[in-house]
């Protein structure tokens, strides 16, 4: 991307900063940084940094190019979080913003808070109070550890909320207010025509074909489940069934030194997609089949069936008629032939269910309580002069 790679001259100074890395936190936080309009800064730290990982979404999702780059991808975990708090810190220096606000669980994430904490600037969780009591998964300590410096935490459901309260969190920095990625799905979605025309580029037929993504490392740094869920996308293609792939940088290693020069066949791998066309390719498909913790919300607002290959979820509201939740293997497959025996049927039963995370509405009113709470002056208590004065 074309900008600086460090913060200048106070160029945060009482704004509104979003620090964002990742792909899913500039989508999730876009709607709510254009309503902070000139007073939204990007700080982006550059955790995905492929062109088709990060640039894309920026100029997709209608946010200007970020105000300073911490290039921080590519590194282990704790150095990605050290070294973006080290340079967020010589930022915030120079001035600091009224809030900082951050989305989810990343490492990214987490490195915005600490930054906003260490200064004593206000610090934004959006995407509060998710748990997947999975300790083995780095997200679900990021997303704690966020939680508790957090000043407002925005919780998309109440069963988020009673998370917060469960652990002593002060409930009057907790609000409940859905999830963003309502109004981002609905934001982006292209209308029929556009669908129709990549259905035709990608060869596929509408209800009739499978979107799979995995990326997480329980999946992909285990040669055991990633041949196991390849196994079971391999069946689906032989079947009849065209399953689409696109392949996050992770993934691609993984099935790289898992399949040699072999990949699988009968599943077609792509690069990752743009937004816009995820989500076009999301609406038409069948079936979805992923890891993702985004796609597990998309998959409610789209009303399509959802089989998540994980230990765990973070997102139980989901399994509630949309997503089944499966470890890597047979499962997979007979989930997969039970939802693809009636599409119809199953598009009818969920078209009858609500998404869980919300009604749009959620960016307006996070916005709304960070005016409120971080940016409207304070009215002056009355002192004795202005009472007198009064009289
Ligand atoms: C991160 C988040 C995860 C989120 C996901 C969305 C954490 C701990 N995890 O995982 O919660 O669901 O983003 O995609 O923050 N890589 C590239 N090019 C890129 C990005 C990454 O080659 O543009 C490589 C990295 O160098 C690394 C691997 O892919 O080897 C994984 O990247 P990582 O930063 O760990 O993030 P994700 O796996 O995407």
């Amino acid at each position: 991307m074309s900008m600086s790679t460090s913060c200048h001259d106070g160029v945060f100074t009482d704004s509104v900063t979003f620090v964002l890395g990742t792909r899913p936190e500039i989508v999730k936080l876009a709607p709510l940084a254009r309503l902070f309009g000139e007073r939204a800064r990007v700080a982006y730290t550059g955790q995905h940094y492929d062109a088709l990982m990060s640039e894309i979404f920026f100029t997709e999702c209608g946010l200007r190019a970020p105000d300073a780059l911490l290039e921080v991808g590519g590194r282990t975990r704790a150095e990605q979080v050290g070294a973006a708090l080290c340079r967020l810190d010589r930022c915030f220096a120079e001035g600091a913003p009224s809030a900082v606000v951050v989305q989810g669980d990343t490492n990214s994430a987490l490195a915005g808070a600490l930054a906003a904490n260490a200064r004593g600037i206000p610090l934004v969780h959006v995407e509060a109070g998710l748990r997947s009591r999975d300790r083995a998964m780095p997200e679900e300590h990021n997303r704690i550890l966020i939680d508790h410096v957090a000043d407002l935490l925005c919780a998309p459901t109440e069963a988020n909320a009673a998370n917060l309260r469960a652990e002593g969190i002060d409930p009057r920095r907790v609000a409940v207010t859905g999830n963003t990625v309502v109004e981002a799905l609905l934001e982006a979605l292209p209308q029929p025509a556009r669908r129709a025309k990549l259905l035709a580029d990608a060869g596929v037929e509408s209800g009739r074909f499978v979107l799979a993504t995995v990326h997480r490392p329980e999946n992909t740094d285990d040669a055991g489940r990633l041949a196991a869920i390849m196994a079971e996308l391999t069946a689906l293609g032989e079947a009849g069934r065209p399953v689409l792939f696109p392949v996050h940088p992770r993934t691609r290693a993984a099935l790289r030194s898992v399949f040699r020069d072999e990949p699988p066949e009968r599943v077609v791998l792509c690069e990752p997609l743009g937004y816009r066309d995820f989500l076009a390719l999301a609406a038409e498909c069948a079936l979805l089949i992923s890891d993702s913790g985004g796609i597990q919300e998309e998959a409610t607002v789209l009303r399509r069936p959802l089989i998540v290959v994980r230990r765990s979820t973070e997102r139980p509201e989901a399994l509630d008629g949309f997503a089944v939740l499966v470890e890597p293997g047979p499962a997979i497959g007979e989930h997969a032939r039970a939802l693809l025996a009636d599409v119809p049927g199953v598009r009818r039963r969920l078209e009858g269910l609500r998404s869980p995370f919300g009604d749009g509405q959620a960016s307006p009113r996070i916005e709304a309580l960070i005016r409120e709470r971080f940016i409207t002056p304070a009215v002056p208590r009355p002192t004795a002069e202005t009472v007198s004065a009064s009289v």
